[in-house]
């Protein structure tokens, strides 16, 4: 089954609503029509820039996807300082970043709220990048496959044969995210065909070969070619290298 390539840009805590209007348009300058056709292009700003991507996107008809770094699970009420995938949706968000490392290690996010959460973004029609990874230490002591395949499980309960299908995963150890140290990409592809057999357990064979696994972890345009070469391998979740247009770029044309 052949899946269209995903390459994700997470801004993470970076950018005013006036650079990321630039940012944007240096992009949109840097990519064309072919890139769009080989690969999904999603870029995922911060909670205060999504009103200010969105309308140049859509007004430039940029056909950039545009994404979230989190959500709540509830759609209203009060919960001070969340934002909820209703506030998501009526922005055009396409896609929404759930359970990456950071919010699990600084934020307290579990496999329990992961899973809260990626229903909430179905609710409202969102699709989830589900962020899974293992610690230093959790690889070596031989734990990897146990670890992401936890996650994946509980992370994902309950989901329709429907939601099931858009799905995007994202691979990212955790000790990979900003550190400029990868794995090399035979030790990512197995991880991530492992990934996909604990999806085909759970939502059936037939879906999970449909389902798109991104890497991500110190992604460069030096070392993704290297990566999509890799059958497994459906794309990038982009940390660092995102912030730069040019690099950006590079890694969307791999
Ligand atoms: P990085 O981050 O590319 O800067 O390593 C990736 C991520 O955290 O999604």
């Amino acid at each position: 089954m052949t899946r269209k390539p995903i390459v994700a840009g997470n801004w993470k805590m970076n950018k005013t609503h006036t650079e990321a209007l630039s940012l944007v348009q240096t992009l949109s300058y840097e990519l064309g029509e072919k890139d769009y056709e080989r690969a999904d292009v999603v870029v995922c700003p911060p909670f205060t820039a999504l009103r200010t991507v969105q309308l140049v996107l859509e007004e430039d008809h940029i056909p950039i996807d545009l994404g979230a770094q989190n959500l709540h699970w509830e759609d209203e009420g009060a919960f001070t300082g969340e934002i909820s995938g209703a506030f998501l949706a009526s922005l055009h968000c396409r896609y929404v970043i759930v359970g990456h490392s950071e919010r699990r290690t600084y934020f307290g996010e579990t496999d329990e709220t992961v899973n809260k959460r990626v229903q909430a973004a179905y609710r409202h029609d969102l699709i989830p990048i589900v962020c899974v990874g293992e610690t230093a230490d959790e690889r070596d002591t031989g734990r990897t496959e146990e670890v992401v395949g936890q996650q994946v499980r509980d992370g994902l309960r309950g989901l329709t044969k429907d939601q099931f299908a858009r799905l995007v995963v994202a691979y990212e150890p955790v000790w990979a995210i900003g550190s400029g140290r990868t794995p090399t990409p035979e030790e990512a592809n197995e991880t991530i065909g492992a990934i996909r057999r604990v999806l085909a357990e759970v939502g059936g064979d037939g879906a999970a070969q449909g389902i798109r696994i991104q890497y991500g972890g110190s992604v460069s345009a030096g070392n993704i070619a290297t990566f999509m070469a890799q059958p497994e391998i459906d794309g990038a979740l982009v940390g660092g290298a995102s912030l730069d247009p040019r690099s950006f770029a590079m890694i969307v044309r791999f």
